[in-house]
Parts: structure tokens; sequence; C-alpha cells
């Protein structure tokens, strides 16, 4: 059965916006990522931007998570919640965004090097974005979400990292996270079909060590089982008749 939603061309309009928006939320906040700042700097400078905009953050009391964006660092996978910890110099962080925009969700996240990496945490950050470019590549209208994970595992093996396997894409749209579900590992599956009028996220948590995570007792931070560094981009994508629209680019 294709549960997975299609949607109109107004729709694509307003998801334009959301994405766009959480973009620039992205960029603003580029700035203010430097050693000393703490996370919770960096949320109420996302939150008061997006309010500013007249938009919503979406984490913000989503299924209780406390904050309006995630901040994971190191070997944080995602969902770190912003504390009053600073950042310090050789950190990775991502900082993932969500809006809503008259209801259109826009999510996109992006991991940052804070002063001097190592060569590793360089190596990690790039192959995760890489990742993301690779798995967007895959997409074709009429073609397979199963060819995501395929061609995302295909380049991560060739790096000697892994792909995280409890955290996935998703659609969204006028909701958050629904169908389908976007695995970003090799998996047999062929999963269904990819057709025009799609909103769906990829977002490959890409680790230095093994794939395995665990939740720590906040109930939200997922970290890496082994402590290795993990690195992640995310981009919401439409698929058109042609083609695909990176909406969060
Ligand atoms: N933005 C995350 C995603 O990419 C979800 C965060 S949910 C939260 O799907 F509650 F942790 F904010
Ligand atoms: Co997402
Ligand atoms: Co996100």
């Amino acid at each position: 059965m294709n549960d997975i939603k299609i949607y109109d061309n107004s729709a694509l309009v307003g998801m334009r916006k959301a994405c766009r928006l959480a973009k620039l939320v992205l960029d603003y906040v580029s700035s203010y990522i430097t050693d000393n700042v703490t996370t919770n700097e960096l949320n109420d400078v996302c939150h008061n931007f997006i309010i500013e905009n007249g938009a919503v953050p979406a984490p913000l009391n989503y299924n209780g998570f406390p904050k309006s964006i995630c901040t994971s660092v190191n070997n944080v996978v995602c969902h770190g919640i912003p504390s009053d910890t600073k950042l310090k110099n050789g950190d990775i962080i991502n900082i993932d965004i969500t809006v809503i925009l008259d209801g259109w969700y826009g999510d996109t996240s992006k991991t940052f090097l804070v002063g001097e990496c190592t060569n590793l945490a360089k190596r990690l950050v790039k192959a995760a974005k890489c990742a993301l470019d690779v798995g967007i590549s895959a997409v074709k209208p009429y073609g397979y979400f199963g060819d995501i994970g395929k061609a995302i595992q295909r380049y991560i093996d060739t790096c000697g990292f892994s792909i995280v396997r409890d955290y996935c894409g998703h659609g969204i749209g006028d909701m958050f996270h629904g169908k389908p579900t976007i695995l970003h590992h090799d998996n047999n599956e062929k999963g269904q079909q990819i057709k025009p009028g799609m909103f769906f996220t990829i977002e490959p948590m890409i680790n230095a060590g093994g794939y395995k995570t665990k939740v720590l007792k906040d109930g939200w931070t997922a970290v890496t089982a082994d402590k290795s560094l993990s690195a992640q981009f995310e981009h919401t994508i439409a698929v058109t008749d042609n083609g695909v629209e990176v909406l969060t680019a």
C-alpha cells in the first residue's frame, strides 16, 4: 500500500519558504560557533531568529524535547540537548534546525568544526557531507527508496567509517516525521517507489567507530556505543517530475 503523501504545487511553494528559513537559521548561527560559546547560547540565537521570522522551532516541546534546536557534540549522534556546557577548541558540533512556517516543516542540519580539529574529525565531517550528497544523487523519480542506503553504504565503506542504523530520514511536509522511513545503510529492501510530489529528509549519521548507539538517561541524547566521533548533515528534498529539488540548499 502506498501511504506516502503526494503534495501539490502550492505545498511545494510553502515548503520552499519553510526550508529556506531553516537554511538561513543554520547560516545565521554559524557565525556564533566558537570555543567558549555554550550550546544554550546557540539555542537562544536560533530560537530568537526563528520567532522573529514568523516561524516556530519544531523541536520545542516535541514529544517533550526541552529546547528549540538539537546540538550534538563529538560522540553525540543526534538529539543532543542544548546546555550550559561550553564548546572547546577541537570539538565537532552538529546543529539541527527544524522550523514550522505557515504549517510547513523545514528540517536541515550541518556539522561544524570548532577551531583546530584532528585529521580524523576533519575526514569524518567531510565523509558525512559526501554521504548526504551521494544519498541525494541516488534519488530518482520512479526509482526506489532502497537505492539511497545502497549508495551511501557503497561510499562509506570506502572510508572505513560506519552508518548509524537506529535513526533514519523521514517523510516531512505538513508534519515533522511521516512516512517513509529512509534507511541510510544498505538493506535488502528495495523499498517503495519514489514519486513526484513526495517530500522527505536524508540525514546520514556517520561514526568513526562502530554503528551502534545508545540513549543517555535524559531520554534524548543518542551517543555512539563505543564513544567514537559522529557527524551528520541533513537536507529536506522534494521529488519533481524530472528530478530532485534540495529545498534546504
Ligand atoms: N530534527 C531532527 C530530525 O532530523 C529531529 C529532532 S526531534 C527532537 O528528524 F525532538 F529531538 F528535536
Ligand atoms: Co530530520
Ligand atoms: Co533534523
